[in-house]
Parts: structure tokens; sequence; C-alpha cells
């Protein structure tokens, strides 16, 4: 039976507790959780998908380290902060694309540099802390970016979609999608089409069940159906989520983001990226720098059971693709909305503390 009761992610218990996960590779079909007791298992979980979505991932990683360390806590100091060391690098290797991985991982690892005389057990405490801060953290940045975002919607739009930046890709209640659901709160009515997004069909399985879950209106169609329905005037704004934004605005997001953002330039429709300062990486200086993952063949040839491209075909399986600064009409961010998306002017928004 599908619920919508289930936690995304939440942590169970105190420093010897654990992490449960809603296992998003079973959906729409149900709603089972997994636990994560060892780093392995969030490392598994991180890599199989089963939590997915920049901000989620980051949480779910800074919730790992507490896990991955605290078999240590009865050691002395410097073992103490070998094992860290090792939880860190394991879970950096489990997704190389959304940055808020390695931005959770860095606090993380801060914490611990900023204790440096405590015990390895007040070392864990601190981590859970941390780790339940940034939880917090991303539930309000995600409401404040529904609170922005919202604006830019006029009531009777329609919105197109790709893959899953809603509560499932989150702690909170998304990205993108939380524009969505501020604008619906706010009394405008709004309907999306969510893009079924190949390989993985995030569109399908998540977008759909989530919007349907919360009483939006959603209508499903395959990725290659986006020309037809911007052509018939159909969808008024896109609004997408990230996996890592470069300083100059370039933005990868799931593989399929930037064929989107050509087509709303084509039929001149806004396109829109919603996304935490969290999901920035300005040691980037522009979106080529960023590592694209490369998934298994299977994803394609092997989709969800049933062979569907002949045995041993040659596959090229990309995650994500990257969407240059000049096709993005604004990015919406915690701190406001960035019009003119470029270098300045991204700069400026995140050395500003507005909104909050
Ligand atoms: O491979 P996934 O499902 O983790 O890809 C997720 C996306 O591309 C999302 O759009 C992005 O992480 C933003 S989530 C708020």
């Amino acid at each position: 039976m599908v619920d919508s009761k289930t936690p995304v992610l939440e942590w169970q218990g105190e420093s010897n507790g654990y992490l449960r996960l809603l296992d998003q590779t079973l959906l729409p079909c149900e709603t089972k959780s997994v636990e994560c007791r060892t780093v392995e298992q969030v490392v598994e979980a991180i890599r199989s998908l089963r939590v997915r979505g920049a901000p989620a991932i980051g949480v779910a990683a800074a919730y790992g380290v507490v896990v991955g360390v605290r078999e240590a806590a009865s050691t002395e100091r410097s073992k103490f902060d070998e094992r860290l060391s090792l939880v860190i690098q394991q879970l950096a290797a489990s997704r190389p694309t959304a940055v808020n991985l390695f931005w959770a991982l860095e606090r993380q690892r801060q914490v611990a540099e900023r204790l440096p005389t405590a015990s390895p057990q007040e070392v864990v405490a601190a981590l859970l802390a941390e780790a339940r801060v940034i939880e917090v953290e991303d539930r309000s940045m995600c409401a404040a970016i529904g609170r922005h975002g919202a604006e830019l919607l006029t009531t009777g739009d329609t919105v197109l979609t790709h893959c899953n930046a809603g509560a499932l890709a989150t702690a909170g209640d998304g990205t993108a999608l939380a524009v969505i659901y501020a604008a619906v709160a706010s009394g405008k009515q709004i309907r999306v089409f969510a893009d079924e997004t190949r390989p993985l069909l995030q569109g399908a399985r998540l977008t759909a069940w989530e919007l349907s879950q919360r009483g939006v209106p959603v209508t499903v169609i395959c990725d290659s159906m986006a020309a037809t329905v911007m052509r018939q005037r159909k969808v008024q704004a896109v609004i997408v989520g990230a996996d890592r934004i470069a300083a100059n605005g370039d933005t990868a997001n799931k593989i399929g983001t930037y064929s989107v953002a050509c087509l709303a330039k084509m039929h001149g429709i806004p396109f829109y990226v919603a996304a935490p300062s969290s999901t920035f990486d300005l040691s980037l200086s522009h979106g080529d720098q960023i590592q694209i993952e490369e998934r298994s063949a299977a994803e394609i040839t092997h989709g969800f059971g049933r062979q569907t491209a002949p045995e041993g075909i040659d596959v090229y399986n990309p995650a994500f693709d990257v969407t240059p600064a000049e096709l993005i009409t604004a990015v919406i961010t915690e701190r406001g909305i960035i019009r003119q998306v470029n270098g300045d002017t991204v700069r400026t928004m995140l050395a500003s503390d507005r909104d909050s």
C-alpha cells in the first residue's frame, strides 16, 4: 500500500541509533524503509539510489559519518581521527556529482577539527548534533526556496519538471517542487508535467507519486514529449533542481535537463533552477569541470527487469548533464532569486545573508 507517512530520512535514537531511509528504489509500488547501522550500508543506499537527490544525499552522508565512526569511540583520539578520515573517504566515493555530499562531509570533518582535545565520545555526540543541524537547515532552505520561487508562478500555470527535486530529494519540501507547493499553498492553481526521466524514471516513479500524494495535478510524459507540449503552449515555466552549480552558474542536474533547457529557450519559456547554497561549488569556474557520474549499462539495457537492448551492446550512461548559465532564466536559492545568471550575480547572492 502506498502512503506518504514514511519519512524520507530520519535518525532514530541517540549516538548509538541508526539512519532510517525510505527505500526509493521500491517507489511507487511499495513504501518500505531500510535501516542503516554501518557506513557500508549508508554508502550502498546512496550508490543504489535508495536515498537520492543532492540535498538528501548530503544529509544521509552526515548521519553516515556518525554510524561509521562510533565503533571507534572507545579508542584513543588519534585512532578515532584515522577512522573518521576513512569513513569520510568511503562516503565521498559513493557518488561524484552532487556537491552537497562533499559539503556535508566537510562540515563533519570541521566538527572534529574544532574539538582537538575532546574525547572520541564527545566528538561522536558533536557529529550527531551537526548532522541534525544540517537536516534542519536543509528543511528551512527548502521552505525559503519555496517562498521565493512561488512569486514566479501565476495561477493557471503548468510547470514542467525533470527528475525529482521534491520532498523525496531533501529533508524538507524539496527545491523545484517546494516552489510548486508554496505557490499552491498561496492559493494558485498549478499543474505539473513530470518528464518520466530515463533511465531510472525518477519523474514517473517519484515526482508523479509525490505530487499526487500532495494533491497537485500531475501528468507524466516521456522525455521525448517535452518539445511537443511546449510547442502546444501547454507549459508556462520549467523548474528543475541541481546537483552542482559552478561559480558561473552552469548547472549539473539529471541527464536530460540540458535538452529541456534548450527546448525552453527555443519556445520562449522561462527555465528556472531551484537549489540551496549548499549546491553551489565556487571552486569550479565553469560547468565543464563538474565530474559527471557514469552509471551501469544495465540501467539502460535491463531497466526494471526486462531486457530492452541486445545482449552486450555498447552503452553510454551519464547520469547528469550540464546546462550552461545562459540558458537559465533564474536560479531560486534560499537567499533570493539570482536573475541574469553569471559569475557576478552568483557571487553576490552567495555572499549575502538575504532572506531567511
Ligand atoms: O540520480 P538522482 O536521482 O540523485 O538525481 C537527482 C537530481 O538530478 C535532482 O534533480 C537533484 O539532485 C536536485 S534534488 C533537490
